[in-house]
């Protein structure tokens, strides 16, 4: 019988086991959206998956509405990453990107006021526009956040940012 252990072809990646680590956005990268060094430690960390797919990476500015999160259009990221899946294939694993453009959902705070750009030509579920005064406290709190607390707290700022900017009822 067929086990999780057992190697398995996947296009022209030969994964020597069937587990596949999930696409998992941990907002670790700079405010640039640049990867940094623990995103090495965590991603080498993984590397016995039979196959890791990475966290979500943003592929321009105008589609990347996500503090933190990383993308892979300038050269300072793609060496970020670069960094990432070298650790990766040193230590024996594969890695594949996933790419990401989230459209209608980026929030225009992201774009300098500017309005998303989409496939879809309706409004995303939930979503009503911060008030640019609203906009300007978030982000001045988490300014204060950032300034004054260690970086263990940054993950339950960015959490907040995600709802706040993202999820209005
Ligand atoms: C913190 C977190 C970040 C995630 N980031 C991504 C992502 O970047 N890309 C993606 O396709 N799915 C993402 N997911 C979804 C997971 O990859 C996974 O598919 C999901 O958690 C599966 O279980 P569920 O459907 O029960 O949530 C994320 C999930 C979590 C919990």
């Amino acid at each position: 019988m067929t086990s999780l252990f057992d190697p398995i072809q996947l296009g022209t990646i030969k994964a020597p086991n069937r587990i596949l680590m999930a696409p998992m956005t941990r907002a670790r990268g700079t405010r640039g959206h640049i990867p940094t060094p623990i995103m090495v430690d965590y991603y080498a960390q993984r590397a016995s998956a039979g196959l890791i797919i990475s966290e979500a990476i943003g592929i321009n500015q105008l589609g990347l509405g996500w503090p933190y999160a990383t993308g892979l259009w300038m050269q300072e990221q793609i060496a970020g990453w670069r960094k990432v899946t070298d650790a990766v294939h040193e230590n024996g694993g594969r890695i594949i990107a996933q790419l990401w453009q989230m459209g209608r959902v980026v929030h225009s705070s992201f774009l300098d006021g500017g309005q998303p750009v989409s496939a879809s030509a309706t409004t995303a579920p939930n979503m009503r526009s911060l008030s640019p005064f609203f906009s300007f406290c978030y982000f001045a709190l988490e300014r204060f956040y950032r300034s004054v607390f260690n970086s263990k707290f940054q993950e339950t700022s960015v959490c907040c940012a995600v709802r706040i900017a993202v999820i209005m009822p």
